[in-house]
């Protein structure tokens, strides 16, 4: 051996750190454990393989059958289980062995994973772990393990590897809303079964509703005939107008014995199910089935359409709250988890303000407004539930006018709700809507499936952090957690469900589980190729919109990038589509005029995501800077100078718009130089029912100086805009003028109904 290969051997065969190092990229698990190391070789499972789990620990058959059951879907294998007791037999053989060690392990749902050739090693504290070891090694296996059904030709191994892990947070949830959009049983297993892989413990269950109440309540029927139907549902988004419906009756709900055996099914997957029944807010279904509980008395309709209804149960009248003591003496011992769910948002005020029961009930009670009525109104809700041996759980807004001290949070109006109860004693779960609402837009929405707004990429959800700075160490130990959260108004099948919530869940998962020094984005990135082909297997419909195409343009040109850099990527500049054939793009595209650019990822001659297309309208304004009297925050188009960046906000793309609340949009465009033109184009968007209104009036102005202004144009807009949704563009076609500056006034429509209201503008085009 010479020198230099002795050395060579030295490194790779004896140093530890490096042996390991150097295969660790074969472990592509998610969420990523709190230490991995690989190492040379591999272990292979085959039909002779023998499964050991310890004597005298009869809950670890859950882990242990879980094991067994997904190796004999997908390798066909009936592997034999047997007990043993005491150390592992030496030399572990063609073994899985299934340890408990309560002194070495710390956490309950903590584990060790010791993959050799010639075994593989799980040693856990509790079940939990032992469950949560199982979901990590199938993750060490071919993607094939995941098969629902038997696939030949796959030899099953696992590489070598030392792992250790942990989670970092108690709960970690996710949510289904089951009241916009009712998903059958079988659908809720398998998503409560891929919550379990990706070792979510909590799956918060969204039962009752304004558009559908969903569990059988034996006392009260007509929430079964009644409330679990809606006689139509509105078509597209419900800020459309016009507003249209399908005319097709909607119903569903689950029996009592259906929920039994979803909360067995998630108990053995070490998932607690957080029923949720909605008070006193999003109760329309409730009403429309036992109107004597709404402040009108009714007639009340189970909603047709999406949003937050002035109906809502009566807080004066005291059958309100025997309905509620009574549904929630069904609910409680159904669901063994500590936990119920009261809802507690949204709840307006109007009704409560105008009924006598109401009003004489905050006289008794000594309630100085309606706030402290709904807080009352918690309050009594919390005793049923303790009554019951149960917590409560409700939306931030249950802190509003006190809150009882063994409530906790979840904090979803951003963050503040979880600071405000972590600082006051309680616990909070976090669950704002800037990282954790995945019934939001995850890409460009011009390519996306119609979702409720907003925007949530992949890797703001992955860059999360569920504990806010603003608390100390004490207060931050009553952070539990964070939840993902999929409100369905704009999900109407399973597909779509699994479409807006992985990969995002996957990204959510490793924000709870794994060490905060531990997360890592690009690797996650490149276990996530691994775990899609995982997900492909199983069927599941994830998104692969985070690795859709983007551009950009800068200087003249448009560049083209994917996040994947193993995509190419085909392109068109010329109004054609682009074609698995056709151009590759290598470098940026010079524009000399407005062009419309598609483009798509493409791997192996295969088109593997959506495609872009994107309209840059180049014009004399054109990456020029400007001046504004109030600058936009919220919505600032995405850019310093969005208003002249070539490209134009889309009808639900609120990224592209500069947006400003109650103000005039006033750019002063400086050309640099004296500039002349004939027309001027600007769109402005119409969208009333999320206060976006349109302007009163446009005027276009010209200047020499930048101070003093010549009008050339000016329009007015009536009422009827009012009643639109969508952009309107308007054109003006001026006298042929010149002028170093160009002013787009830009009257806001200010207050409408005391309300402020919204003025969204976009790419001041000038030719
Ligand atoms: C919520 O999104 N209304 C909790
Ligand atoms: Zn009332």
């Amino acid at each position: 051996m010479s020198c230099k290969s002795f050395l060579f051997s030295v490194l790779f065969c004896w140093t530890p750190f490096l042996a390991f190092c150097q295969v660790t990229s074969t472990i592509t698990i998610i969420p990523q454990p709190a230490t991995a190391y690989g190492r040379e070789g591999q272990f292979e499972m085959k039909p002779d393989t023998r499964i050991y789990f310890p004597e005298g620990k009869k809950d670890w058959e859950t882990a242990v059958q879980y094991f067994m059951a997904l190796a004999q879907t997908s390798t066909g294998y009936q592997l034999v289980a047997q007990p043993f007791k005491g150390a592992l037999p030496s030399p572990a053989d063609n073994g899985i062995y299934f340890m408990s060690d309560e002194a070495n392990i710390a956490q309950d749902e903590g584990y060790k994973m010791d993959i050799k050739p010639g075994s593989i090693v799980l040693t856990a504290r509790s079940a939990a772990g032992a469950f949560y070891a199982v979901q990590s090694l199938r993750q060490m296996f071919p993607p094939q393990f995941n098969s629902p059904k038997p696939v030949s030709d796959v030899a099953w191994k696992v590489p070598c590897c030392l792992i250790t892990d942990q989670p970092r947070f108690n709960y970690r949830g996710m949510h289904l809303d089951v009241g916009r959009h009712f998903f059958p049983v079988e659908f809720v297993k398998r998503y409560i079964d891929l919550l379990a892989q990706h070792k979510f413990n909590r799956f918060h269950w969204h039962l009752t509703e304004d558009q559908g109440w969903r569990m059988e309540i034996k006392k009260y029927p007509k929430l079964q005939t009644v409330a679990a139907c809606r006689k139509e549902t509105v078509v597209g988004h419900a800020s459309d107008f016009p507003v249209q419906y399908d005319g097709k009756e909607y119903c569903g709900y689950y029996t009592q014995e259906e929920i039994k055996e979803v909360v067995e099914y998630a108990r053995k997957r070490f998932v607690t199910i957080v029923p949720e029944i909605e008070m006193p807010g999003h109760a329309q279904a409730a009403l429309a089935a036992y109107p004597e509980l709404g402040c009108t008395g009714g007639p009340y309709e189970t909603a047709t359409t999406f949003g937050v209804f002035k109906d809502v149960f009566c807080a004066g009248n005291d059958k309100t709250f025997q309905f509620l003591e009574d549904v929630l003496a069904e609910v409680c011992p159904l669901f063994p988890g500590q936990y119920v769910h009261i809802g507690g948002d949204e709840c307006p005020k109007d009704r409560w303000k105008a009924c006598p029961k109401c009003q004489q009930r905050m006289k008794t009670e000594n309630l100085k407004d309606e706030h402290e009525l709904q807080s009352y109104f918690i309050r009594r809700a919390g005793q049923m539930l303790a009554k019951q041996g149960k917590r409560l759980i409700g939306w931030d807004e249950i802190l509003e006018g006190g809150l009882a001290p063994t409530a906790t949070v979840m904090s979803w109006r951003g963050t503040e709700g979880g600071i405000a109860a972590a600082k006051a004693g309680h616990y909070a779960i976090m669950t704002p809507t800037s990282h954790c609402y995945f019934d939001y837009y995850q890409g460009d929405p011009s390519g996306e499936p119609l979702a409720i707004g907003g925007l949530l990429g992949l890797d703001k959800v992955y860059n999360y952090e569920p504990v806010p700075t603003e608390l100390n160490e004490e207060e931050a130990r009553r952070i539990l957690g964070a939840q993902g959260n999929v409100w369905t108004e704009y999900m109407k099948t399973p597909e779509s469900v699994e479409y807006m919530a992985f990969p995002r869940a996957c990204a959510l998962s490793e924000v709870l589980w794994t060490p905060k020094n531990k997360k890592n984005w690009d690797d996650f990135l490149r276990r996530l190729k691994a775990h899609f082909e995982r997900l492909s297997t199983m069927g599941v419909n994830y998104s692969r919109s985070y690795f859709d195409i983007r551009s950009s343009f800068s200087g003249g040109y448009v560049l083209l990038s994917c996040p994947d850099r193993t995509m190419q990527i085909k392109y068109s500049a010329d109004e054609t589509e682009p074609r698995v054939d056709g151009r590759t793009y290598f470098s940026p595209i010079s524009l000399k005029e407005t062009t419309t650019v598609k483009a798509m990822p493409v791997k192996d001659g295969k088109v593997m995501g959506k495609t872009l297309n994107v309209t840059y309208y180049v014009h004399k304004a054109l990456g020029k800077t400007y001046t504004m009297t109030k600058q936009p925050d919220q919505y600032s188009g995405g850019e310093r100078y969005a208003l002249t960046n070539g490209i134009a906000g889309g009808p639900r793309s609120w990224n592209n718009w500069i947006g400003l609340l109650n103000a005039d949009i006033d750019p002063v465009i400086d050309f640099g130089a004296v500039t002349s033109f004939g027309r001027v184009t600007t769109h402005f968007l119409n969208n009333k029912s999320s206060g976006i209104y349109p302007p009163r009036s446009i005027e276009v102005l010209v200047s020499d100086d930048g101070v003093n202004f010549t009008s050339l144009a000016q329009k007015t807009f009536d009422a009827e805009n009012l009643n639109k949704t969508g952009i309107e563009t308007v054109e003006f076609n001026t006298p042929r003028s010149s002028g170093r500056y160009l002013k787009v006034l830009t009257k806001a429509f200010g207050q409408a109904d005391g309300k402020d209201t919204w003025l969204f503008m976009d790419e001041v085009i000038v030719e």
